[in-house]
């Protein structure tokens, strides 16, 4: 139905409209209703000039002793698997990304590192037969977005999907054990074809676990929700256990971990958002309608994140929520403020959303060493 002049004028909803824009409709009355709370709570937040973080991710992945199982990294992104398994012992082969700020990243904070970005970075020139023999595990998060449900989900069609060639490191090299890590859509119905002929293919000479691991469940303040397969080759004759995966007791929301007021409400952070993906470079970490009224509730504005603490002081939000800079969303996503990020701010961010939590990859790596590397 046209809606005229006066039901624009009055607000007026027809009965008759779709039920997408009943859902817009929808968001939009509880965002107005949340930004009134917001209006009532804003007399609590000041912005502040310094960090005031209180959850420090290093206390949760203390380093552990060098355990001598060689481990290359594919896809490495801003280094969270990298991060993870190197604090719990593995011994750092090599990383390769595509991208020369991921690469930079990781020189930064490892300068004694063998790191391939740029086009040595680019995982599909590369014959891996030179590592055979010299790699223990093999790891990496081929890109999510053909299955992410921001993308447009094209699977094996887009030509972003990487599996192929996570398959052929695997079959050159043949390492005792891998990990890749995916996006929740990897294990939707939609690619259950394409997910069960990768599979097959892997499970010829790979016993194989997959399960998916909760970022909360290892004292990251986030619902960050990530598929993981495990491989342990065949003739080693184990296989890997997920309810082994060692978890945190401690639950932590937003607010308190980076230390904001009292507010008398917390909660976790919802799914950080990969600036990377789309077409658009954004500096918003929100990745869709229901992220923006949760970040609301918890008093934070999700967009704009400044690139230092500092800077978002100094541009307070026009509703009065806490404006994040790129620090404080990379501790929401378990990265210690001792890894600093290089490149623009949605570069960094894009970083940050795109990696799995170092202390998920902290726990997940000590597992994998009792289980399947330890005598
Ligand atoms: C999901 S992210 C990996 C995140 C990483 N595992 C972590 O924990 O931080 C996927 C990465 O694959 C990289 N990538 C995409 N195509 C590539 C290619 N052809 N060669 C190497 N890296 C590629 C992207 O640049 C991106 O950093």
């Amino acid at each position: 139905m046209n809606q005229t002049p006066a039901m624009l004028e009055s607000n007026h909803i027809p009965w008759d409209i779709t039920d997408e824009r009943r859902e817009a409709y929808a968001v939009s009355s509880r965002l107005s209703q949340l930004a009134r709370k917001q209006a009532e709570r804003r007399a609590s937040e000041r912005p502040q000039a310094t960090l005031s973080v209180r959850y420090d991710p290093n206390e949760e992945m203390p380093r552990l002793n060098s355990n001598g199982v060689r481990v290359l990294s594919l896809f490495s992104g801003g280094g969270g698997l990298d991060l993870g398994f190197d604090r719990s012992g593995f011994e750092h082969v090599a990383s390769y990304d595509v991208l020369d700020f991921a690469g930079d990243t990781l020189r930064h904070n490892k300068p004694d590192w063998t790191v391939y970005s740029g086009k040595d970075g680019d995982v599909t020139r590369v014959d891996w037969r030179k590592y055979k023999g010299k790699v223990d595990l093999l790891h990496g998060g081929p890109p999510c977005q053909p299955f992410s449900i921001a993308g447009r989900r094209n699977g094996q069609l887009d030509g972003r999907d990487m599996f192929p060639e996570f398959l052929r490191a695997v079959h050159a090299i043949q390492p005792r054990a891998f990990v890749i890590e995916n996006v929740l859509g990897f294990l939707s119905q939609k690619f259950s074809g394409y997910r069960d002929r990768i599979l097959q293919e892997l499970s010829a000479e790979y016993s194989l676990t997959s399960f998916v691991l909760s970022a909360k469940d290892f004292g990251v303040p986030q619902d960050r929700r990530r598929a993981i397969i495990v491989g342990s080759l065949r003739k080693s004759k184990r296989s890997f256990d997920a309810a082994l995966i060692p978890t945190s007791t401690i639950k932590r929301g937003v607010r308190s971990a980076l230390g904001l007021n009292e507010a008398g409400f917390d909660g976790l952070a919802p799914t950080l958002r990969c600036t990377l993906t789309g077409p658009r470079q954004t500096t918003s970490i929100a990745n869709s309608t229901a992220s923006v009224a949760k970040w609301a509730e918890l008093g934070i504005w999700p967009h704009g994140v400044s690139p230092s603490r500092s800077l978002a002081a100094s541009f307070p939000t026009r509703d009065g929520t806490y404006r994040l800079c790129v620090e404080e969303c990379q501790v929401l996503q378990g990265f210690p403020l001792s890894w600093e990020f290089q490149g623009a701010v949605y570069q960094r961010l894009g970083l940050i959303g795109n990696s799995v939590c170092p202390p998920v990859a902290y726990s997940l790596g000590s597992s994998i060493h009792d289980q399947l590397f330890s005598d």
